[in-house]
């Protein structure tokens, strides 16, 4: 049987159990042209809030009692098209679920991995989606130089991790913004980032000031945004003139929570280039991204943690601690024990 989580219904503020409902269904067998994907492992993103509101967006709202959207890694259990053989190992989009159908247009989502590289999982973060937006925002729209300094907010979390791991290696004195002492200990000692704030112990914007000051004492020249609010306004007080801002996420107003920029003034004072970005509109570069990321990770130069959900069942759990934080590291659901 294939077990699978459906969005029931929507969410007016914070998602809670009764947004999902879990179903068994048989496993589908796959026609002509059609491939059978038992998920290994699910990705569960913060962009997947957003898609259960109505509201507008980049991207359609998620259909009502349809299995939920995500990003997954498993291996091809039946294969009836020519182009994937039992035992191939996929990235997919396969959703909420432990095994999934693929054919027409979705194998277009489907691409063969190479688990001897990295953990098939490691395809739903730094060498996935994570990864390339990490990349893709620093590169593309910070575009850094040795010597400059950047900040990165969520500064723990999935993108977050690779944005700074990859501004240290162009040169630059990276700063992170992440949640608890634990967060802030794990990023300047294990990824190698100069300093870390503790947003939890800098609510007052005067604290924050100060500790940013102490921390990027020559300003700020790239920061790539995660979260919104009040750490965003203290970052955008620092920034340098001509600085650029990478707007990644604002993860802080997803629930619908106003996220105000109280002084937009500062952007023409300091002449500021704010862009914001969808990755998966930016395909022609995602090969580029991959080379620098896969080399980085087999050269051991890219740390990455994880938090792992075991089973389906625990899929919604584990999404309503990332939007708040409970996560440490990429946020990931193991669909088959022990894989
Ligand atoms: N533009 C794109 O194409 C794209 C692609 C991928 C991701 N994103 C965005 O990038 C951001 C990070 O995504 P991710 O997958 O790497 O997630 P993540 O950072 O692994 O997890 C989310 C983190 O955000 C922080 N957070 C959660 N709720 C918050 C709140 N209300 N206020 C302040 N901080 C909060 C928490 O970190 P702390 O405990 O450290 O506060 C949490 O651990 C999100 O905004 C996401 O939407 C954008």
């Amino acid at each position: 049987m294939n077990r699978r989580i459906v969005l029931a219904s929507r969410p007016t503020a914070a998602p809670g159990p009764e947004n999902f409902r879990l179903e068994t269904v048989p496993v589908p067998q796959p026609g002509p042209g059609e491939v059978l994907i038992r998920n290994h492992w699910l990705s569960l993103d913060p962009y997947m809030r957003g898609r259960m509101s109505t509201s507008k967006s980049y991207a359609d709202p998620h259909p009502l009692d349809a299995v939920m959207l995500g990003g997954t890694v498993g291996v091809v259990e039946a294969s009836r098209h020519d182009g994937f053989a039992v035992g191939d190992t996929v990235l997919a989009f396969g959703g909420w679920q432990e095994y999934a159908l693929v054919g027409g247009d979705g194998l277009r989502m489907v691409h063969r991995i190479d688990p001897g590289l990295a953990p098939m999982q490691r395809y739903l973060g730094a060498l996935g989606m994570p990864g390339m937006t990490a990349w893709y925002g620093l590169h593309r729209i910070i575009e850094p130089k040795s010597g400059e300094t950047v900040v990165v907010s969520a500064a723990s979390g999935a993108v977050g991790m690779v944005v700074g791991q990859l501004a240290k290696a162009a040169g630059c004195r990276v700063v992170g913004v992440a949640g608890g002492p634990d967060k802030c200990a794990f990023v300047t000692q294990e990824l190698g980032f100069d300093a870390c704030l503790d947003h939890k112990a800098l609510t007052d914007p005067r604290d924050f000031d100060a500790a940013l000051a102490a921390a990027a004492p020559a300003g700020v020249d790239g920061c790539f945004e995660n979260v919104g609010g009040m750490v965003f306004e203290g970052t955008l007080r620092r920034m340098n003139a001509f600085g650029r801002v990478a707007v990644c996420g604002m993860i802080a107003g997803y629930n619908g929570e106003p996220v105000p920029l109280k002084d937009p003034t500062v952007i023409l004072r300091s002449r500021l280039k704010v862009q914001g970005f969808i990755i998966s509109e930016n395909p022609a570069d995602m090969m580029e991204a991959f080379r620098e990321l896969a080399g980085l990770h087999g050269a051991g130069r890219l740390r990455y943690r994880e938090t792992v959900a075991d089973g389906l069942e625990a899929a919604p759990e584990a999404f309503f601690g990332l939007l708040k934080g409970h996560n440490f590291g990429k946020q990931l659901v193991r669909l088959v024990p022990g894989a």
